[in-house]
């Protein structure tokens, strides 16, 4: 049976959840960069450092890991799902197979990972993760995103969600617009309320029940090769337009993906958005707060860089990016939070 209360428990407050769901590519891609070797020990280490940071719970309320993770322990012999549970922090899991070429469209993909979904999902469930994430990728081009790669990804979304609430998970529904390209703030507006509005009606056709999941959009910003760049005033203002335009009210939560931009302009947008939101007269439907997965690690995997020795300001570099977003979800983010 489905424990409504985990979707709310994800957002409540001004937490949000940490996104370290990171594939092994992506992860070694990272760690490349970085001069980083590129093994399963590595990796374990990295997010062993992550998710023992000294009270990660206060600003976090949930952590989504990959398959390699969730099997995972911790320097001292705990798996990481207690490691997380003992911070009080719930366990989510990647679920979906990654973006692959959708058959007739060139540049453009669709999410897979549907077949054997239902057993993996009681596996994961039995392990303890209590909700789960799936990302669908669009993207925007001449004459993209067509109608075929927007209906079959969310069509993958809506039939994924139904299957982790059959399995007693609260599904995450992220369908991400990404940032890539010269498009401006609107085409973006456009293009993620059709995407948003596909993926709901896709959702209510499947009989996803809406007050038992959470959406993790983008924010609707300038593509990043456009000329012209946004204020975070005019980025909040567009992003609250389309989500009000395309999420339903029964909806517990809106947990933005970071998508790309730099640390301070995901904190400064959402932070934003809740100021905006203070100055209506009208509260909003949904709580709305952060699931990033590169705007709250960057700096950490940086500074770590596969160093022992830097372990310890590494996690603090994380519990700062993660009081930034929390001060943000509370109106309260300053550019000076930054230089303490
Ligand atoms: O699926 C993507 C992650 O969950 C969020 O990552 O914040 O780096 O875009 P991001």
């Amino acid at each position: 049976m489905i424990d409504t209360r985990i979707a709310y428990q994800l957002v409540a407050g001004d937490k949000g959840v940490l996104a370290i769901d990171e594939s092994i590519a992506t992860c070694n891609r990272r760690f490349a960069a970085l001069g980083i070797a590129q093994t399963v020990e590595e990796r374990r280490r990295y997010r062993d450092l992550l998710i023992t940071a000294p009270g990660l719970g206060q600003g976090i309320s949930g952590a989504i890991l990959s398959d390699e993770t969730i099997h995972q322990r911790a320097a001292d012999g705990k798996t990481f799902v207690q490691v997380l549970g003992d911070a009080g922090i719930l366990v989510g899991i990647k679920v979906d197979a990654g973006a692959h070429d959708l058959a007739g469209h060139p540049g453009e993909t669709v999410t897979e990972g549907l077949d054997g979904l239902r057993d993996r999902l009681a596996d994961y469930f039995q392990i303890g993760a209590r909700f789960a994430k799936w990302r669908a990728v669009i993207r925007i081009d001449a004459g993209l995103p067509t109608r075929a790669c927007i209906d079959a990804n969310a069509h993958a979304l809506a039939r994924y969600a139904a299957l982790c609430q059959e399995a007693g998970l609260i599904p995450i529904v992220e369908p991400e617009v990404l940032m890539d390209g010269t498009h401006g703030l609107e085409r973006c507006g456009d293009v993620t309320t059709q995407v948003l509005r596909a993926t709901f009606d896709q959702l209510i056709l499947q009989g996803v029940s809406l007050e038992r999941m959470l959406l993790k959009p983008n924010m609707v910003v300038p593509g990043s090769d456009s000329k012209t760049q946004e204020s975070n005033e005019r980025v909040a203002a567009a992003t609250l337009r389309c989500l009000l335009e395309a999420v339903p009210a029964a909806v517990p939560g809106i947990a933005f993906l970071s998508g790309g931009q730099s640390v301070q302009a995901a904190s400064a947008n959402l932070n934003a958005m809740h100021v905006l939101a203070r100055s209506r007269e009208s509260r909003l439907p949904w709580a709305l707060t952060f699931s990033f997965g590169r705007a709250l690690q960057e700096p950490a995997i940086s500074i770590w860089a596969g160093r022992e020795s830097q372990r310890v300001p590494a996690q603090q570099a994380l519990l700062q990016r993660a009081r930034c977003n929390s001060a943000a979800r509370r109106a309260e983010y300053t550019a000076a939070m930054e230089r303490s």
